[in-house]
């Protein structure tokens, strides 16, 4: 327990909710007609933002009738961006009390309480019947994963017979530990990168089959250094995930940059399967 409080107590403390309504102040955001777009530079809370949700969700088979689980859904933009996108209807879970708070606020102001239910708690430990989702998925969130057999165990476990389990993360490169600040970890603590050839074989482990993965770093390298040209113009927005990341943010984006360009992480997408 020890260990999941200082992983949520590293990604949010205080009152994420007020931060988010400052910034769509500054932006000249209304709050009445606030939508699933306008809130995305902020609430898909990885460096490729709306654009790698949307390229999960091409892959993903997602219905209407269809209910899935989002596994570490921080501040519920991709569960709201898919409930939104294919009529379906999302649970979410997230370690850090505050960003469920935030995120339950976000899905309020935007009038999809019904389709989108977001709790607190850990995805080793799903709070959910066996066999009930159609479908999971975690984004940008196993890096922090202490005990990956258990998490992808939990997942499959919550998942019916055939339903597909996805992640996107910053897998472990080839050439070693990478430099730290990350966006995930300030110095290595909380941080438990795997190769994606070691990904795999858990999956494999858990039961999962027709594992497919695509190397997204070069999309990740692109966006980091399109975040770090707009820093350094001074031409960040006012609504963007730079507010959520502290103050080493710059120097976390560097670094995440500089890991993939070095080899010491390796950005991937995984989407499988549980056999039916
Ligand atoms: C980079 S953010 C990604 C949030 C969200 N998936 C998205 O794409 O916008 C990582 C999230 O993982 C959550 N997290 C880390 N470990 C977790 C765990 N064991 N169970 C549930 N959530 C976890 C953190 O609280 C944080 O919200």
């Amino acid at each position: 327990m020890a260990n999941e409080q200082a992983i949520a107590d590293y990604w949010a403390t205080g009152d994420i909710y007020a931060r988010i309504v400052a910034a769509l102040a500054q932006a000249s955001k209304s709050l009445d007609a606030l939508t699933v777009q306008d809130l995305a530079p902020v609430d898909h809370f990885h460096a490729r933002g709306l654009s790698a949700t949307v390229e999960l969700g091409d892959r993903l088979p997602i219905q209407a009738h269809h209910h899935i689980l989002d596994i570490g859904c921080g501040l519920g933009g991709p569960a709201r961006y898919f409930a939104h996108r294919f009529h379906c209807t999302v649970s979410g879970i997230d370690i850090t009390q505050p960003f469920v708070e935030a995120a339950n606020k976000l899905t309020h102001l935007l009038g999809m309480k019904d389709r989108v239910i977001i709790k607190h708690g850990d995805g080793h430990h799903l709070p959910y019947a066996d066999g009930v989702f159609d479908g999971a998925y975690t984004q940008h969130v196993t890096m922090n994963v202490a005990d990956r057999a258990q998490f992808f165990a939990e997942a499959s476990r919550v998942l019916k017979p055939g339903a597909f389990f996805a992640l996107t993360e910053h897998g472990l490169g080839p050439t070693g530990e990478p430099h730290y600040p990350v966006p995930w970890s300030e110095d290595g603590r909380g941080s438990y990168l795997v190769s994606p050839a070691e990904t795999c074989a858990l999956l494999e482990a858990a039961g999962f089959v027709e594992i497919v993965v695509e190397d997204t770093g070069a999309k990740y390298l692109a966006a980091y250094q399109q975040a770090l040209d707009m820093a350094a113009q001074g031409a960040l927005p006012p609504l963007g995930i730079h507010i959520l990341m502290g103050e080493t943010a710059p120097q976390k984006m560097r670094n995440a940059a500089r890991n993939i360009a070095e080899g010491r992480t390796h950005p991937v997408q995984v989407v499988c399967r549980k056999p039916a």
